[in-house]
């Protein structure tokens, strides 16, 4: 369904993004003709006069570059959403493949842009990845369910806070590294968020298949299970929860590199 869907708004959208770039300079090319040209004819005709202000020509040359920025903003962004539903058309990949895991994780924040906006605060502190051999699709969606998970419990906290007329500012911090032991190399990422934390009596039951805290119809409990099934089961590595109700919440996904 999102590949299609991706493929379908592909071209369109390379469409626009070439032909914005021309329209670009062919503006500045031709605002520089009427700048010299404005210059130089200092008398103007009633009939030009006229014309200008019937067109609103004033308001026009105002206008127009910031309607041509707008419109160029809004094309890269369609071209980076697009970029980032390419990684989650492979979820079914049948072979992994050399991928970097910070830009799936960029591409991943990218689509929960709308939900993080400007509330919450992430920080990115990515280390220097070596490529990794993996199902880069099915790690999108891993990042995918926890973060989403992060921006739910935040909410939650935020509402709470609200209430209480406190000031807190919400946030994840996303880490990525190298992890070294004696004889193999890991990649560590982490994912934490300052939310209202995992109650203990919990923390053995969130990676059950159906376990939610959610009300029917948000919460569906299998975000977790999937994320531990593709890290352990698809990649040998290891999901692991710390958290706590006075710092929040860390998922910290450990994958082997091999290949
Ligand atoms: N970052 C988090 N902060 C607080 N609770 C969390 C967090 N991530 C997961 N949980 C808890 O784990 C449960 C299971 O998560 P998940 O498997 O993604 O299912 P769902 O999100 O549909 O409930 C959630 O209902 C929630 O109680
Ligand atoms: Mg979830």
């Amino acid at each position: 369904m999102v590949a299609s869907v991706a493929h379908e708004i592909k071209n369109p959208a390379a469409c626009i993004s070439c032909n914005f770039e021309f329209l670009d300079s062919y503006y500045e090319n031709l605002m520089a003709v009427l700048v010299a040209y404005e210059a130089e004819v200092t008398e103007e005709s009633t009939k030009i006069k006229q014309l200008k202000e019937e067109e609103d020509f004033d308001f026009i040359l105002e206008d127009l570059p910031k309607i041509i920025k707008s419109i160029g903003t809004a094309s890269d962004r369609l071209t980076e959403t697009l970029g980032s539903l390419h990684n989650f058309s492979h979820l079914d990949e049948a072979k992994p493949t050399l991928s970097d895991i910070n830009e799936c994780i960029d591409s991943t924040l990218i689509i929960l842009h709308n939900r993080i906006k400007y509330s919450i605060e992430v920080i990115k502190n990515y280390g220097d990845l070596p490529l990794i051999n993996c199902y880069s699709g099915q790690l999108s969606q891993v990042f995918m369910n926890i973060i989403s998970n992060a921006i739910e419990a935040l909410g939650d906290k935020m509402a709470e806070q609200k209430k209480a007329s406190r000031a807190w500012q919400p946030q994840i911090k996303i880490t990525t590294e190298i992890l070294e032991t004696a004889d193999t190399e890991f990649v560590a990422i982490r994912i934490a968020d300052n939310g209202p934390g995992i109650p203990l009596e919990i923390q053995e039951q969130i990676f059950d298949m159906f376990f939610t805290t959610k009300p029917v119809g948000k919460g569906t409990g299998l975000g977790l299970a999937i994320s531990n099934q593709i890290v352990t089961k698809k990649h040998g590595g290891q999901l692991l929860l710390s958290s706590h109700p006075d710092t929040g919440t860390e998922f910290q996904i450990i994958l082997p590199i091999f290949g």
